[in-house]
């Protein structure tokens, strides 16, 4: 079932809740692929309810991004979402989430503003203002919703950890699941920005995953100085790459590492032919 209205929405959520139903919500941007696929397997399996939103939010997206560029698939959405099991998907306009002729700024409207130490760091420092996008899309939702799961992917190992932070800071009542990344068969992310790139731009695009697999090889082998890890990126970068960051973090406080352990996470971001794309992983895994 589509509902675009939160009138609505509210309105089934309290008949689930009469029923003691466990609810789960899985927020998208729409443009769903297999990623957001197993996230919505993954809530059918542990929910008796799942809420797929799809909701292109024009709060995350810096003045020079792509949001009207964004891919809008909403007939293809509902019928993925409702052949994978989902009840509901939740698609609403920005008037609806936002309110009518609501200027979009935090002059305006209350914004959720994560810890600084958290976003200015990996994609918050060049698209500045995205995660007070995120979650105060995000905490909308979850209180739209009242759902009792939040499902949310792996890909975007910054926007859960600052999603984790925000839920844990605001005692918002809610389980956040993070699931695997899904790549394709030749090692590449799955994204809905993929859909931008032609067959070249696909293949230069291998060199994020092969740039993560190359260090985690190199430190199962013992190098551990994250100095060297990073050199090693470069023989996988050519001209149709624009590197913005390869950085180690710590999985859990995004504190920087300078040596790799067991609880290194290695986050990259690149624009290949001006897409710009993430991966990341567990440096022992
Ligand atoms: O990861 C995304 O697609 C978005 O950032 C999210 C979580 C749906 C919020 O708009």
């Amino acid at each position: 079932m589509l509902i675009t209205t939160i009138s609505k929405i509210k309105e089934t959520v309290s008949g689930w809740k009469m029923q003691g139903a466990k609810i789960g919500i899985v927020p998208t941007m729409g443009a769903l692929h297999a990623g957001h696929a197993s996230l919505i397997k993954k809530a059918v399996e542990i929910c008796d309810k799942v809420i797929v939103s799809v909701f292109v939010n024009p709060i995350q997206f810096g003045p020079s991004e792509d949001y009207d560029k964004y891919p809008r698939t909403l007939d293809d959405d509902v019928r993925l979402a409702e052949g994978l099991g989902a009840d509901v998907v939740f698609a609403p306009s920005p008037e609806e989430m936002y309110g009518k002729g609501q200027r979009l700024s935090n002059d305006n409207l209350t914004y959720v503003a994560p810890p600084f130490f958290y976003v200015d760091k990996l994609c918050g420092k060049t698209r500045t203002g995205h995660f007070d996008g995120v979650c105060t899309v995000v905490l909308k939702l979850f209180n739209i919703t009242r759902a009792d799961y939040g499902f949310f992917g792996q890909k975007d190992a910054q926007q859960f950890i600052i999603l984790k932070k925000m839920v844990n800071d605001l005692n918002v009542p809610i389980e956040l699941i993070s699931c695997p990344i899904i790549r394709e068969e030749s090692g590449l992310a799955l994204s809905s920005r993929n859909k931008y790139l032609d067959e070249q731009g696909k293949k230069s695009a291998l060199a994020l995953s092969q740039i993560l697999n190359n260090i985690k090889n190199c430190y199962a082998k013992g190098v551990t100085d994250v100095a060297a890890l990073k050199e090693t990126a470069f023989r996988f970068l050519n001209e149709s790459h624009e590197l913005e960051y390869l950085e180690f973090v710590d999985k859990n406080t995004l504190e920087y590492k300078t040596k790799a352990d067991n609880d290194t996470l290695v986050l990259i971001a690149c624009k290949v032919k001006s897409v710009r794309l993430i991966d990341n992983t567990l440096i022992a895994c």
